[in-house]
């Protein structure tokens, strides 16, 4: 059970602050997520306290980062029921994706399938379409169903003997349905694809097993579940990050080099680490992976989805508000009010204090999917209240009067 009045104690962000002069209504938590004070604290007592660089000095303060920042590595790992050694940290989602592609790409050859579909983020859409440029992989995208979910079934219509990848989200970022990743990577498994999984809106929300679905990576950021921004996470299943070549070279990552242009690197995951990491983050993240832990994924989950559906009884109430996604099973609520352009209403929301997402969403072609240009997205997480959903509601009734009401 969530005691939403307790977690909110934990938020120094929804502690009176104001926007437009109204008490700010945090509904763009699918961006990124607000954070407790734990975290804040983790992150200013590496600075306070022991700042000094990670596996590179042998002082008592540098040892002392080593030893955090790889219990950090050791905390991801437990949460998501991974081995240490497959935890690789980031700066965020976006690389995670990128050192896929960037590492798998190279094991691809031209005329080797990639599995994508139409609902995904650029991030992981991008890096695949640059390897079509460079390497002549051929993109496959899966057909939506008449939801915009993926599925199975629609996979499994495109999956040919040239198939080697299939990258999808876990939950999507605009329409949040959830894709069935644990029967997906049965399916592909079976005829050797390798399946990628954009975790960046399912890890906040829901208990995350990468040995249950079997997924050979996963990737995810940690501002998106109440960490820090600048930190990221790759997991891959061990003989895979053995397998790929790391996408960013330099110090922290080799054993050796010489002027002839020999290197080697280190094992992984520090060979996917070069340069100075984002030690604050991976405490952080650490820190927000305690947190989420104490509260449990399983009532997070249970208490989004019981916000959503009281949004969505009440939203349907009214005759201007166009609803794509009531049925996912997630905390996301994409909408549009009839007659408006969501810019607009998202400026309007922000006029009452609530913050919404609005525009394309980083998915650029689910437009054609969707049949309309740009939509709002009220993404709710675990400390958003009933009462704010209520007050949400009550501007979104000012519907076609959007403007006028505005100037
Ligand atoms: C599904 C999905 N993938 C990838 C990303 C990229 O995350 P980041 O910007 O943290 O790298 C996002 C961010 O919104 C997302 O929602």
């Amino acid at each position: 059970m969530i005691n939403v009045n307790k977690i909110r104690d934990d938020f120094p962000m929804l502690k009176g602050k104001k926007m437009q002069g109204k008490d700010l209504i945090y509904f763009d938590n699918g961006a990124t997520t607000l954070k407790p004070l734990c975290v804040l604290n983790a992150i200013s007592s590496y600075y306070l306290e022991y700042t000094a660089n990670a596996h590179r000095g042998d002082y008592d303060l540098a040892h002392k980062v080593d030893t955090q920042y790889e219990a950090c590595r050791e905390n991801v790992a437990k949460f998501i029921n991974a081995n240490k050694d497959e935890i690789v940290f980031t700066s965020n989602d976006t690389l995670a994706l990128n050192m896929v592609a960037y590492g798998l790409g190279a094991l691809l050859n031209e005329g080797d399938e990639v599995i994508l579909n139409e609902a995904e983020h650029a991030s992981n859409l991008l890096p695949w379409m640059r390897l079509k440029k460079e390497k002549g992989i051929v993109l496959k995208y899966v057909p939506l169903d008449e939801k915009g979910r993926v599925t199975l079934e629609n996979i499994k219509d495109v999956i040919t003997p040239k198939t080697k990848v299939i990258s999808i989200a876990h939950i999507t970022n605009v329409l949040g349905h959830v894709a069935d990743i644990k029967s997906i990577c049965e399916y592909a498994h079976l005829q050797d694809i390798v399946v990628v999984v954009d975790g960046a809106q399912s890890i906040p929300h829901t208990k995350i097993d990468v040995k249950e679905l079997d997924c050979d990576f996963f990737t995810f950021s940690g501002h998106k579940m109440c960490g820090p921004t600048g930190i990221g996470v790759l997991y891959g299943k061990y003989e895979w990050l053995d397998k790929i070549p790391p996408l960013i070279l330099g110090g922290g990552m080799n054993i050796n080099y010489n002027l002839n242009g020999d290197y080697s690197f280190k094992r992984v995951p520090l060979k996917f680490e070069a340069g100075t990491p984002l030690i604050e983050g991976a405490l952080g993240l650490s820190q927000a992976i305690d947190y989420l832990f104490n509260i449990g994924m399983d009532n997070i989950h249970q208490y989004e989805l019981e916000l959503k559906k009281y949004a969505i009884k009440k939203l349907k109430e009214l005759d201007n508000v166009i609803i794509y996604n009531e049925d996912s099973e997630s905390g996301i609520i994409t909408f549009n009010i009839k007659n408006v352009f969501a810019q607009d209403a998202a400026s309007f929301f922000n006029y009452h204090g609530i913050a919404v997402r609005s525009g394309e969403h980083c998915a650029k072609v689910l437009g054609d999917y969707l049949k309309t240009y740009a939509t709002l997205r009220a993404s709710l997480y675990f400390y958003n209240t009933k009462e704010e959903i209520d007050k949400f509601v009550e501007v979104c009734k000012k519907g076609d009067d959007f403007l006028d009401a505005y100037f």
